[in-house]
């Protein structure tokens, strides 16, 4: 029994109860389909209350049954909530820890709903390349109105209870939700006629905006494209504006169908849960507990250490942030003030909440701060002799308890441990940029870093809100050593006469938010030079000259104007002087330039990735290919709706990545030409099959 029959004097319980999540599988659609008849028929019933047991209403559908692309099976929530609305005594939803996808589908279908005030509300459907199948679009639109139906829905981001309430999707917001929601339903069936359902309900469509719809899809275009959950979101709220409630509803779940039968509704299926798997460490038992983290310093107050401050300051952890230079200790608070700032004034953060945050973040310039801390992060420039020195600090400062981690991009961890006595204690967590917003975390694991110093930087990217994918030790570690080949080629490709515009459009075109030579723009050329610079390459690559020739020319990127692109309004533009530059560098390599088709810049970009993806698992730098798609996908901006490099390569072909790779490999170099592990899988049409 998975949905519980309890009675509370006139009132009867329905408890779902399906661990972990409550989700409505077909055993859940039953028993509660067999409570509410047996509500019904019992005259001594007057109301139901429907909730979840464990302080949670429920995570929606059951993902593995839409993912086996079986037919659901009766009864469907769409008859649950015909049962509800026909059964002529009120049903109350209270409202617990989350109702998300069906659940709240199910909730909207019920006479009232009440919440627990940390309660979230939301239809998450979007982000697993769906839209709500069993009239979430339509019942919110006509509770809440399509501007708010619009904004929640195609964003899929729960809801906290309190903005649920003004939206007019749930009734009350109230600490006892269960007993509110009993109290509720007597009342309602003292009062005589049950409320109208949402499905009936037309006061908040009957006027609509202007163009709203026209206006929507012009402001979402760039951020929608190549995707069709979204789009399919917005045409169904239109539909629940503009057509009968029934042929609405019946668009809605026609579109649902369509895009439960998508490709992109895999590859986000995939990325749900490569991201869930990533969190477990093979070979790390179930009794390895992770230490307690309350107290942290940071060393280091530039952007990567004010961001990560912000992160555990979320978090309830009380940061020391170190910074040996007064002035750069200023700005970094400074920096954080004014973050802390701009989330107030955008209502990200209450006054309350930011006050609270700033205050678990205390500036220290001196290491003997550290002295009680149970994890201190550096976060210092990306130089190995500096950081040696912090981590020889650090390892006498801190208590010997304490994790040493750092935040370095590409350096070697082990040489970190070495110049400490505590080698077992020292990790890699790996931020992106800016740190308070990204969410990936890249934890490097040292040859020495023990099970309880993996399991504690795990837990506490969790805590932080952060997806956590632990790396093998190596120069990059998963993404930046596969970003070299990415980069690397973009320049081989404008040496042969492909343009920056041109290169980045196909990538933006492909689904990133930025193309590769926008980025080095952003990231600063100087940035990106130095790092190669102190690359050592085989004998048999090459790197293009242009990046360095940028730099000469002082075309640093977006922060002087001038880089790729010229900057002008915050907007990139194609630069004669940068094709130029190009151009001098081709003829000085004695490179003739053509014409570039879209699919060879495609294929030529993310091919060599994959390749060296595939090499990142046969050394057991990732555990599994899911791995990389999780850091690419939260870490590098690669579209979640491909479902990240490595399971995109195997949907559109591993052998053409073999074949592309063949083609480079006499010009680029041996460690361009496919890797055994790469072979195996072309050759077995899945990674799964070549033994990863
Ligand atoms: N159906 C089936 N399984 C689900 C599920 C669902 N709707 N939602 C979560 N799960 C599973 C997860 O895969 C995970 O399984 P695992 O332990 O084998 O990896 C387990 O439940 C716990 O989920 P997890 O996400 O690790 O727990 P959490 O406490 O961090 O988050 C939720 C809980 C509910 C917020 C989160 O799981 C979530 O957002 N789920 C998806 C909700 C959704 O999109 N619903 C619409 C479905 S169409």
């Amino acid at each position: 029994m998975s949905t519980h029959y309890l009675r509370d004097g006139d009132v009867a319980l329905l408890q779902i109860d399906n661990p972990p999540v409550n989700a409505l599988d077909l055993q859940v659609r039953t028993d509660i389909g067999m409570g509410l008849r047996r509500a019904g028929e019992d005259p001594t019933v007057k109301a139901v209350v429907l909730y979840g047991a464990r302080g949670s209403f429920g995570a929606g559908a059951d993902i593995d049954e839409i993912a086996s692309g079986v037919a659901l099976r009766s009864p469907t929530l769409r008859e649950l909530q015909a049962q509800i609305e026909a059964l002529g005594k009120p049903v109350v939803a209270a409202i617990d820890g989350v109702a998300l996808g069906g659940s709240f589908e199910l909730a909207l279908a019920c006479h009232a709903r009440i919440a627990a005030p940390a309660a979230h509300l939301g239809l998450p459907e979007v982000k697993l390349g769906l839209i709500p199948g069993s009239g979430g679009t339509q019942r919110f639109t006509r509770l809440a109105g399509p501007a708010a139906a619009l904004e929640v829905i195609s964003a899929g981001q729960p809801v906290p209870a309190a903005r649920a309430l003004s939206l007019g999707v749930i009734d009350a917001t109230v600490a006892e939700p269960v007993r509110a929601a009993h109290e509720r339903g007597l009342r309602l069936a003292a009062a005589g006629p049950l409320p109208l359902p949402a499905h009936a309900r037309t006061d908040k469509i009957r006027t609509l905006a202007p163009d709203l719809f026209t206006r929507w899809r012009a402001a979402h275009a760039h951020a929608y494209r190549g995707q069709l959950a979204p789009w399919r979101v917005v045409d169904a709220i239109e539909a629940a504006c503009t057509l009968p409630a029934e042929e609405a509803f019946k668009l809605e779940r026609q579109y649902y169908l369509e895009c439960r039968a998508s490709a992109q509704r895999e590859a986000l299926m995939h990325v749900f849960h490569a991201e869930r798997a990533a969190r477990r460490i093979p070979g790390l038992g179930a009794h390895v507990r992770p230490l307690p983290i309350e107290r942290a310093g940071i060393v280091g107050a530039g952007m990567m250490g004010t961001g990560i401050a912000m992160c555990l300051a979320a978090a309830g952890i009380e940061v020391a942030l170190l910074d040996v230079s007064p002035p750069a200790l200023a700005a970094g608070l400074a920096r954080i003030g004014g973050l802390y700032d701009e989330s107030v004034a955008r209502g990200k953060l209450t006054d309350a909440q930011a006050a609270a945050a700033r205050s678990r973040i205390r500036g220290v310039s001196d290491y003997a701060a550290l002295a009680q801390v149970d994890i201190a992060i550096e976060a210092v420039f990306e130089d190995p002799v500096l950081k040696g020195e912090v981590f020889a600090q650090l390892d006498r400062c801190t208590p010997a308890r304490a994790i040493l981690a750092s935040n370095t991009s590409t350096l070697d961890i082990d040489r970190l441990a070495a110049c400490t006595a505590r080698a077992e204690q020292v990790v890699g967590t790996h931020f992106f940029s800016p740190a308070h917003i990204m969410k990936l975390m890249e934890n490097v694991r040292g040859r020495a870093s023990s099970p309880e110093t993996l399991a504690t930087v795990m837990a506490l990217a969790r805590r932080l809100g952060k997806i956590p994918v632990l790396a093998g030790n190596c120069d990059g570690f998963i993404g930046n050593r596969m970003l070299h080949f990415y980069g690397v080629e973009a320049e081989r490709l404008l040496e042969e006469g492909a343009t920056p515009e041109q290169i980045d459009a196909v990538i933006e075109e492909f689904g990133f938010a930025m193309g590769p030579l926008a980025m080095r723009d952003l990231a600063g050329n100087d940035v990106g030079w130095a790092i190669r610079r102190n690359r050592v390459l085989p004998a048999d690559e090459r790197c293009s000259p242009i990046l360095e020739r940028m730099v000469a020319a002082g075309r640093l990127g977006r922060k002087c104007g001038r880089g790729f692109y010229r900057y002008e309004g915050g907007r990139r533009h194609s630069d004669p002087e940068a094709l130029a530059l190009i151009r001098a560098v081709a003829d000085e390599l004695g490179i003739r330039q053509r014409s570039i088709g879209a699919q060879e810049i495609l294929a030529r970009l993310l091919h060599p990735l994959v390749n060296e993806g595939a090499r990142v698992l046969a050394e057991g730098i990732a555990a599994r290919p899911g791995d990389i798609d999780v850091v690419y996908v939260y870490g590098y901006g690669f579209p979640a709706f491909r479902g990240g490099p490595m399971y995109w390569a195997e949907r559109s072909g591993l052998d053409a990545v073999v074949a592309t790779l063949e083609g480079l490999a006499p010009s680029h170099g041996e460690r361009w030409r496919p890797c055994a592990l790469l072979r195996a899988a072309a050759a077995a049409g899945a990674w799964s099959r070549a033994g990863t």
